[in-house]
């Protein structure tokens, strides 16, 4: 039994995001949770002809959603309008994401968990403080999915340079998942070089591309279709390293350093991080390896200097969020 939740499921990621995991073959039972509408979700969906069984639950049955499950992927919350950064979302979703950890903290302890809804760079570590507080964070099992600057960074790469496949063209992308905390590794790609203008012209859009689409949909939210699309190849990794054993699976992905003590030791001294998006190996406990940072560029080395300072206030709003609670 491979029980994978997704929480928001009814929402504009959510359902993209759902109707890509029913067809993965690792999966037995999707488990789809929101506020509203997720049973009609659920029912539309278990109509396609594929081997796993898709239940829905509404508000109060957040425990009957959970429990059991191997996996729970969460993009609930709500979305930016223009103006807005990131952070400016952290008001109304760090609520969310504490009462649905405290949810699989209840339910499913051992579950890999893995966020979409942001603030990214501070909504991972209030699930990591949630579960620490209930003895059950295990920094292997948490996730911070920043796939979507990966796709775009291939993406964008790729309409300097027609040559490639985008498809093939791994980018590695540290740091976080906003604005500057957002450093492609645009020097490693095998084969490329870049003028200083395109490299100014591809890092900002990288950057920058959540904000390219939330100014486009004008009012009407933020990336969907291809956050969606990086959340389910995310989960498919997740899911093909711990249930199906696959070897070789690699994403940069925001995590707990301390998921590998070893390989981040020196990086930890160095910077004082304790999270970090960086390209990780997956193994059946979820991380295996945390690869050391490739080698940077002296432009991409002044990007990384401008990002510490910016991930180290995301983590410690996250972190306090728990850890500075009143307690009732
Ligand atoms: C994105 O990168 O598109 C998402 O994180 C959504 C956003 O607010 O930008």
């Amino acid at each position: 039994m491979v029980k994978v939740v997704v929480c928001g499921a009814a929402g504009g990621i959510g359902q993209p995001l759902s109707l890509l995991l029913k067809q993965s073959e690792h999966i037995t039972h999707l488990a789809l949770y929101d506020v509203v509408n997720a049973p009609g979700v659920a029912a539309d969906l278990s109509h396609i002809n594929t081997r796993s069984t898709v239940t829905g639950y509404g508000k109060e049955a957040i425990d009957e959603a959970l429990v059991g499950a191997h996996t729970v992927v969460i993009p609930a919350g709500v979305p930016r309008k223009p103006g807005m950064t990131r952070d400016d979302l952290f008001k109304i979703n760090a609520g969310i994401i504490r009462d649905l950890s405290e949810g699989i903290a209840r339910n499913c302890p051992t579950a890999f968990v893995l966020v979409i809804s942001n603030p990214v760079n501070s909504t991972v570590p209030i699930v990591a403080e949630v579960l620490k507080k209930h003895g059950a964070f295990d920094p292997r099992r948490v996730f911070g999915i920043s796939t979507l600057d990966v796709v775009r960074s291939s993406r964008f790469v790729y309409e300097l340079d027609n040559s490639i496949n985008p498809k093939n063209t791994r980018v590695t992308v540290i740091g976080g998942h906003s604005g500057i905390t957002i450093v492609p590794v645009l020097s490693q790609i095998p084969g490329q070089k870049f003028t200083k203008d395109q490299l100014d012209l591809l890092t900002h859009r990288i950057q920058y591309g959540g904000d390219e689409v939330v100014k486009a949909k004008d009012g009407a939210g933020s990336a969907t279709l291809s956050m969606a699309f990086a959340g389910a190849r995310f989960t498919q990794a997740i899911l093909g390293a711990t249930v199906a054993g696959k070897t070789g699976l690699v994403e940069s992905t925001y995590v707990n350093l301390h998921a590998d003590e070893e390989g981040t030791a020196a990086f930890r001294a160095k910077t004082q991080l304790e999270y970090f998006a960086q390209d990780v190996e997956f193994g059946r406990e979820g991380v295996s390896k945390i690869r050391p940072l490739p080698e940077l560029s002296a432009y991409e080395q002044t990007l990384l200097e401008a990002a510490v300072p910016e991930l180290k206030v995301n983590i410690t709003k996250g972190t306090s969020f728990i850890t500075d609670a009143p307690k009732i």
